[in-house]
């Protein structure tokens, strides 16, 4: 589970809320599944041009951030939705369909549009064996989560809260092993700052990409 951004600078992300608030909305039980139909009450934006241009912004700006890169190593990624929770609004405990579009789903995330301050309520709580985690986001940022999990969004209360949702199908199917290629990420970059292109940095950057090769699902 891994919190990214801000992705967007304050001026784009102030135009692409601009941009979402102003969109028409239908009923979101329309992307929900045969047993998530009944615990859905929220809204999602209906096909527009203006639509695309605020997915597409939110989609590349995910896409070029290098902790989504590492974290996710997205193979591809389901057709976004920006949904919206309204007062009284709420997205009860469900587990997200393994299939979407014909894509495997391995990672799930959610882009916060909404000012933290604009909306009481609605925070995403994501369940494993311990603990239920309830997250917030400021606008802009990501929270991006295994999509095995069961989850749920807490009622807005008062607000609208805005939000842009998708998929991911990872080129690392197995969670545990895109774990250890991040952590490798992270100890390539460390030792590359602190030697340069030393004969550590070699033996750690092929076993990285020897490790890809061995798990990678092309
Ligand atoms: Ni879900």
């Amino acid at each position: 589970m891994l919190v990214i951004g801000p992705l967007l600078v304050p001026a784009d992300l102030a135009a692409v809320q601009e941009m979402a608030a102003s969109l028409p909305f239908g009923d979101g039980r329309a992307t929900a599944g045969r047993h998530a139909v009944g615990v859905k009450a929220n809204d999602q934006a209906l096909p527009s041009a203006q639509l695309d241009a605020v997915l597409a912004k939110v989609e590349a700006a995910l896409i070029a951030n290098p902790l989504f890169q590492s974290a996710a190593r997205p193979k591809a990624l389901t057709k976004l939705i920006l949904s919206r929770y309204r007062t009284g609004q709420t997205y009860g405990l469900h587990v997200d369909n393994a299939l979407m579009q014909g894509l495997r789903t391995d990672l799930s995330f959610t882009f916060f549009l909404s000012d933290p301050d604009t909306y009481d309520g609605g925070a995403l709580v994501i369940e494993d064996h311990f603990e239920a985690r309830a997250i917030k986001l400021a606008a802009g940022e990501v929270i991006l989560y295994p999509s095995t999990t069961l989850h749920r969004v807490e009622p807005v209360t008062s607000g609208t809260r805005l939000a842009v949702v998708g998929w991911v199908q990872s080129l690392i199917r197995d969670q545990g092993q895109r774990e250890i290629l991040f952590d490798l990420d992270q100890a390539v970059e460390a030792c590359f700052a602190a030697g340069g292109k030393s004969s550590q940095f070699d033996r750690l950057s092929k076993t990285r990409s020897n490790l890809l090769r061995m798990w990678v699902d092309a």
